[in-house]
């Protein structure tokens, strides 16, 4: 568990990683132990407590759970080998019969696998647009988890987390929140009255597009949630690797630069855009016309994060001239990364508007990335 009030600030305690040192060496980096089992006594005592085999005695996984415990204010953190293998490890506690109440627009890999599991398991799953004031609210009756995305991906809607955390109290709900485009830097919904936070470390937190990993935080390690959670990862084995790990460790270390600049470089360009004639709508959170900008102005900090939308005027034709006449956005899918992409979603995700583009916006030069949106909206 994390001693909150003694936590050194999200930037020290990332550039510093979480001060860990190789404690054979004084090493500044700490090393990748690849070895998967560790060597007991004649006793048959292990040599070191904490190491008997790595599906969980990985220290450097352990490093990130405890950097990521310490940013989001919660009480403990497991490390996931991807985004999904986070989400489905906290859907897979609802038993038979229960019932999931689900943030329409979100990331569809959720979406999808959650209409999946329920219709299989004949848990009733209710989809609501909790970003929309009021809708959460009229969901009545008990359940067992309420799931939101905040700011969601690629609608860029921001949901209210105190106001729909309390509603899944009342509804004897846990809240699980879906933080990924605002990394730890800008948000900790935990402190807004959230159970469980969730990552998928691929993006922001890595932000180098070299790792899948995936994270959970919890408010309150004691709940029985959370220990089932505990003990599902480590019977079913959901674990990252140690070098996948080390990556992440690395990544991390600028998460908080990182995230500010993506956050600028976003805030300029889509302040930029909103006047474009090409441009119907920009979809930002920290545009102050955004329905969501008073709500993401008291729930986040430093910025709004790096992932916002365009709707073209032109459809699909539109879309799809702009994205290939793009240069420096890479068209590729995922978000977070160093490098902007440029995802035309309807072309994989058929229920996304023809006419959006999804950029995830790096950290290069504000005025290039703009420049090369002219040239290609032109
Ligand atoms: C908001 C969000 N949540 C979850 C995921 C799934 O994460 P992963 O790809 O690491 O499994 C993604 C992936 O794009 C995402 O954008």
């Amino acid at each position: 568990m994390t001693d909150q009030k003694n936590s050194p600030s999200l930037p020290t305690l990332f550039a510093q990683a979480g001060g860990a040192i190789d404690p054979q060496t004084g090493g500044v980096v700490p090393p990748i132990q690849s070895a998967t089992t560790f060597v007991r006594d004649e006793d048959y005592a292990p040599l070191s407590p904490n190491h008997i085999y790595s599906r969980d005695d990985n220290d450097l996984a352990r490093l990130v759970e405890s950097m990521l415990a310490q940013a989001e204010r919660g009480e403990a953190a497991l490390l996931f080998p991807s985004g999904m293998a986070a989400a489905v490890s906290v859907l897979r506690t609802v038993a038979k019969g229960g019932r999931i109440v689900m943030q329409t627009g979100i990331y569809w890999g959720v979406t999808k696998w959650a209409r999946d599991f329920c219709a299989r398991r004949n848990i009733e799953l209710v989809e609501v647009d909790c970003a929309e004031p009021g809708v959460l609210q009229a969901v009545t009756g008990p359940a067992d988890i309420v799931w939101i995305e905040t700011p969601s991906n690629p609608y860029l809607k921001t949901s209210d987390i105190a106001v729909c955390a309390n509603h899944a109290h009342k509804m004897g709900a846990k809240l699980v929140v879906d933080s990924t485009a605002a990394t730890p830097v800008h948000s900790q919904p935990l402190t807004h009255g959230a159970d469980i936070v969730m990552h998928s470390a691929t993006k922001g937190i890595n932000g180098h597009s070299d790792v899948l990993a995936g994270a959970l935080i919890c408010a309150d390690a004691t709940t029985p949630i959370w220990q089932d959670i505990v003990v599902d990862r480590h019977d079913a084995g959901a674990v990252i690797g140690s070098f996948e790990a080390w990556l992440l460790i690395r990544g991390m270390r600028t998460l908080p630069l990182r995230a500010q600049r993506m956050s600028a470089n976003a805030l300029t360009i889509a302040q930029t855009l909103q006047d474009h004639p090409a441009v119907a709508r920009v979809l930002y959170p920290g545009l102050a016309s955004d329905p969501g900008h008073e709500i993401a102005c008291k729930q986040m900090s430093d910025g709004f994060g790096g992932l916002l939308s365009i709707r073209l005027h032109g459809g699909f034709d539109a879309a799809h001239a702009t994205v290939g006449k793009l240069q420096l956005f890479k068209r590729a899918t995922s978000l977070g990364g160093v490098e902007s992409l440029v995802e035309h979603r309807h072309v994989i995700e058929d229920s996304v508007p023809d006419d959006l583009l999804r950029l995830s916006v790096g950290i290069e030069e504000a005025q290039d990335l703009i420049d090369d949106l002219n040239q290609a909206l032109t």
